[in-house]
Order: C-alpha cells, then sequence, then structure tokens
C-alpha cells in the first residue's frame, strides 16, 4: 500500500476548529513537510486546489496556495518522492494545463502527476466570473471527459484538433511531450465521478468514513472496483484518513475531543450550504452530506485516533481492503504528526516493513 501526505495548502490543514494549531501556508512550511515525507519513505505527496475559503473566526482555507505553482518549487527541492497537483479545470484550459504539467514532469524528472476536479464549490468560480450556471452540478464529468481527451492528446501527439460541447481544438500544438505518461488520480464519489476515474484515472481517492473505523470505506474501494470492471480495468482506490496520535489512545483522543468542542460553526455552516447547493449529484460524498456532526470538523474525513500503536494497527487494516492501493494522510499538527509517523507509527506497520530493509526511515 502506497502512502501519501496531503499537503496543507491552506490555512489550518484539515481541522475546523479554533482549538487546533493555527498556521498559515508558505512554501517554506510545505517544503519541510515534503522533506519529512522524503526522509521517511512516503510514496507521494498532493496539493489541493481550493480557491475561495469557509470564513468563520478561523478563517478557515481563506489562505490557499496555488497547487501547480507549489508543486513546481517542490519539484526543484526533492529527488524521489511522487508530486501531485490540483487542477481547477474549470479555469485551465486543457492546453495550458497540459503544459504546466510537463513543465513539472521536467522540473522533476518524471515524478509528476495530475488529480483532476470539477469544483464542488460555487463561490470559488462564481466569484471570478467562470462559473456556467447551476447545470454545471449535473454535467460536470462530461466537461472533465472532453478536457482529459484534448490533455491525452496533446501528452500523447503533440497536437489535437478535439472538437466537442465543451472545447474546440484547431491545430493545437504543445511540445515538448513529457518524459512519462503523466498519472491521472481524480477523487469522484458519485456515480458520474466514478465512471470518470474508471475511464481514465490511475487511482481514485476516496474518504474514509468515521472515527477508529478504518475498513468502512469498503464499499466505496468496491464500488470503484466495480465501475473499473465495466470498462476493463483496474484502478486502485486511496483512502484519505486524518492522524491524531499520542502516546495513550486517551491522551490522543482527549485532543480530537478538542478540537470538537472548538468547531468553527461559521465555517461549518458556509462548507454545509455550499455542499447541499448541489442537487444533480446524489450524497455519495462527504462534502455533501454534511449532517453527520461527528466529524464534520475535519471534513468528515476518516480519522485514526489513539496511540502510535493503535494508529500502525489501524493504518494495516486499510491496507487489507480490497482494492485499497494507498492512503493518504492529514494530520492535526503537520510537523509534529510527521515525524510521529516516520519514526513511531510507520516502524510498527506489518504493511511498510519491506522498508525496514532499504532504509533506515522505518
Ligand atoms: C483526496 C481528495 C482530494 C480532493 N481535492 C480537491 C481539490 O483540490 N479541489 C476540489 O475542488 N475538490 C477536491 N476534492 C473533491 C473531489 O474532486 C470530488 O468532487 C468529491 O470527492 C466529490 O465527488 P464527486 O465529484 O464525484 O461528486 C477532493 C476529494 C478528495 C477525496
Amino acid at each position: 500500500m502506497d502512502i501519501g501526505v496531503f499537503i496543507p495548502i491552506g490555512n489550518n490543514g484539515w481541522l475546523i476548529s479554533k482549538n487546533s494549531p493555527q498556521f498559515k501556508p508558505t512554501f517554506d512550511l510545505n517544503k519541510e513537510i515534503v522533506m519529512k515525507a522524503e526522509k521517511y519513505d512516503m510514496d507521494f505527496a498532493l496539493s489541493m486546489i481550493k480557491l475561495r475559503g469557509f470564513g468563520g473566526e478561523t478563517e478557515f482555507w481563506d489562505y490557499n496556495l496555488e497547487s501547480f505553482t507549489l508543486m513546481a518549487g517542490l519539484a526543484a527541492v526533492t529527488s524521489k518522492i511522487q508530486l501531485y497537483a490540483t487542477a481547477a479545470t474549470l479555469v485551465l484550459p486543457p492546453a495550458i494545463m497540459a503544459r504546466m504539467a510537463t513543465t513539472i514532469d521536467s522540473i522533476s524528472n518524471g515524478r509528476f502527476g495530475v488529480n483532476l476536479v470539477t469544483g464542488w464549490q460555487r463561490p470559488e468560480y462564481s466569484q471570478m466570473g467562470m462559473w456556467p450556471g447551476d447545470e454545471f452540478f449535473g454535467n460536470r464529468y462530461e466537461y472533465l471527459d472532453e478536457y482529459i481527451k484534448v490533455v491525452k492528446e496533446l501528452w500523447e501527439t503533440g497536437k489535437s484538433d478535439f472538437k466537442g460541447e465543451h472545447f474546440q481544438m484547431d491545430d493545437c500544438r504543445m511540445l515538448p511531450k513529457p518524459q512519462r505518461k503523466i498519472p491521472l488520480i481524480c477523487a469522484g464519489q458519485s456515480a458520474a465521478g466514478m465512471d470518470f476515474s474508471a475511464r481514465h484515472a490511475d487511482y481514485n481517492f476516496c474518504f474514509g468514513k468515521g472515527v477508529n473505523t478504518p475498513t468502512a470505506f469498503a464499499p466505496t474501494a468496491a464500488r470503484l472496483t466495480e465501475a473499473a470492471e465495466k470498462h476493463g480495468r483496474s484502478v486502485g482506490s486511496a483512502v484519505l484518513v486524518m492522524v491524531i496520535a499520542d502516546e495513550t489512545d486517551e491522551a490522543a483522543m482527549a485532543k480530537w475531543e478538542s478540537y470538537k468542542e472548538g468547531k468553527d460553526q461559521s465555517a461549518l455552516d458556509w462548507m454545509a450550504t455550499q455542499g447541499a447547493a448541489d442537487k444533480k449529484s446524489g450524497k455519495d460524498t462527504n462534502i455533501r452530506d454534511m449532517t453527520n456532526p461527528t466529524s464534520a470538523v475535519n471534513l468528515n474525513m476518516g480519522t485514526l485516533v489513539g496511540s502510535y500503536e493503535s494508529v500502525a494497527s489501524m493504518l494495516d487494516e486499510i491496507a487489507t481492503v480490497p482494492g485499497c492501493e494507498g492512503v493518504l494522510l492529514t494530520f492535526d499538527d503537520f510537523l509534529k504528526g510527521m515525524d510521529d509517523f516516520g519514526t513511531k507509527i510507520q516502524p510498527l506497520m506489518k504493511s511498510r516493513q519491506h522498508l525496514l530493509n532499504t532504509s533506515g526511515a522505518a
């Protein structure tokens, strides 16, 4: 099972709370995190794109760097980790995105991949006059389908004459071609999103579910396997979870309780309202179903709370879920969390024992 880190490109990471570490995103912070990820033999780092925050007392995600330019910088200062940027496909024309990705492929010497998102929060795009109208909620993966066809043509052949509903190329040219087939990831949870991933992605992210229920995402992973089989492909799932660890289960749980107690209600309300605006995609995703108050404070991502031993064993459980090929980690406290993961959690993981022989990291 591959392990990646979802780097904090936005302020405060993934906790919408007044009681969690408060920080602003910088290149230096993200560089330190990715250097640690390399040191501990993590496989990949991903940054999201978020163009409008949720506000509230914590100004949640009101501060966000841009994903491709951040990953370009990180590509220049790393040497072995795989790096993924997220393409805001509504505002990045495919020929521009294809060229940006080719550039980072060159900077990283073949370590770069792209996370494709349609966008789910209208104000991110309407604020700059780039929202196509609410019908987009219903046809966003058709749009993405055309988008990626153009991108693939450019990467593979250096030109595109694609003519579709959303994109019309006119002998469009893009050289040099990337040095390797650029991996594509996606995080479709809706039926349309999963079908897109089944056809185009190398793997698909899904949200973990619940607190200390590491295998609860198994039905989502199974839905993806089924969708991919329909297209004669095999696409693995990578699950997003937050790690909150400490010396004992009790100490870790006390931190989680405190984060929940400090929830930034006004930012949470914003998120719930935005998520609910999409009436077209079904409720298969955490983003549109914020009715579960247990862990809305970390966007309802799966949460592993416990001692280093407990977290290691829950991560090993994740590795047993059929179709699961990766886990994407966030932490309550990123710098400490990365060190705790590298020195205290990973060495206890059965699913990472192969690293023991290849480096001193695990
Ligand atoms: C790991 C992960 C990363 C994501 N990154 C972004 C992102 O950077 N920007 C964004 O607008 N949405 C992001 N999303 C949301 C997804 O692209 C997707 O819209 C969401 O999972 C709902 O699935 P659906 O689009 O099939 O309804 C992410 C989701 C996950 C699980």
